[in-house]
Parts: C-alpha cells; sequence; structure tokens
C-alpha cells in the first residue's frame, strides 16, 4: 500500500475590492444575477456569472421546483446557457455569489458538486483553465485557477 497527495491550491482575497477591477464587475454581474434567482423553497439565491472569450458575460441563477430534484443550481444554468449559446467560443472566469433571506452569508460559497463536475467537463473540452471566483453576499472571495483544485481525480471522457 501506499499513499498519494493530491496538492490544491485556492487564492483568497479578503473583499471584493481587492480583486482585479474586471473581476469585480464580473462579481457585481453575478450579484445582479442573484436577484433573479426563483428559490421560494430555499430563500437561497445564488447568482453566477460567465466571462467568455468574446467578452460577452452570460449569467444565470438558481431555479427551484416543487419536485425539488427538479431544480438547476446558479452555476449550471450559466454553463449550460453559455454552452448553448456560444457552443465554439472559451470560457474564460466564472464568479458565483449568494445570498439568504434573514442571514448574512459572509463565507465564500463554493459550486456543489455536481457544478463542479459540470463546468469540470468545459474546461476540459476547451482545453482551457477555467478561474473560478465564489464568496457569500459579503466577506472573502476565493479563487481556483481551475477546476481541478476543486474536483480531484475528475471523471472524464478519458475512462468511458
Ligand atoms: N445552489 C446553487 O445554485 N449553487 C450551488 O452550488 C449550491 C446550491 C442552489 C440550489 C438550491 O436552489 C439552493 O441553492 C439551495 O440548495
Amino acid at each position: 500500500m501506499k499513499k498519494i497527495e493530491i496538492p490544491t491550491q485556492l487564492s483568497v482575497y479578503a473583499t471584493l475590492k481587492e480583486l482585479p477591477a474586471d473581476v469585480q464587475q464580473l462579481m457585481q454581474s453575478a450579484f445582479t444575477a442573484r436577484d433573479n434567482a426563483y428559490a421560494p423553497y430555499s430563500n437561497f439565491q445564488v447568482g453566477a456569472a460567465i466571462l467568455m472569450d468574446n467578452g460577452e458575460i452570460i449569467t444565470g441563477s438558481n431555479q427551484e421546483n416543487a419536485s425539488y430534484p427538479s431544480g438547476l443550481c446558479a452555476e449550471r444554468t450559466a454553463i449550460y446557457y453559455a454552452g448553448a449559446k456560444y457552443p465554439n467560443t472559451g470560457i474564460k472566469t466564472m464568479a458565483i455569489s449568494a445570498k439568504a433571506m434573514g442571514k448574512a452569508i459572509t463565507k465564500p460559497v463554493p459550486p456543489c458538486g455536481a457544478c463542479r463536475q459540470a463546468i469540470a467537463e468545459y474546461e476540459v473540452k476547451q482545453k482551457q483553465s477555467i478561474a473560478l471566483y465564489f464568496m457569500g453576499d459579503s466577506g472573502e472571495v476565493f479563487k481556483s485557477d481551475s477546476l481541478e483544485n476543486l474536483l480531484p481525480l475528475l471523471f472524464t471522457q478519458d475512462y468511458l
């Protein structure tokens, strides 16, 4: 038996103001998208904004359903729309923010496992890393340079 270590790395920004100006702007788009969430069951609103290689910003928010599993997270809403609208354009960066009714969200909210898998699929497809910035409503912002940092041992088409 041997053990392997899989290193991972994140950058931590103390506040939104520490981010480069263009990323601050992208996060502002995630804030705006968040307000369009349809989240009557969880009251947890998530917004995602994607910067494409062509400069366009695509946004998404979580869309819930009375049949709970039929709902979709903000990140997948956004990235599937990006893939559907621009199948041949690279995805550069995604910014994510979440807020809740009656509770301050001050810790960075990472994408769920299913969203990580979905985002990673596009990273593999385009052979170009996707930078991910995520935060709550305020407080620290975490940055991952690639999905590989958030999803080690990624399942890809290579296994099929
Ligand atoms: N949610 C997202 O939109 N993104 C995530 O990565 C985590 C969870 C949504 C799904 C559901 O509408 C609500 O947040 C509570 O789980």
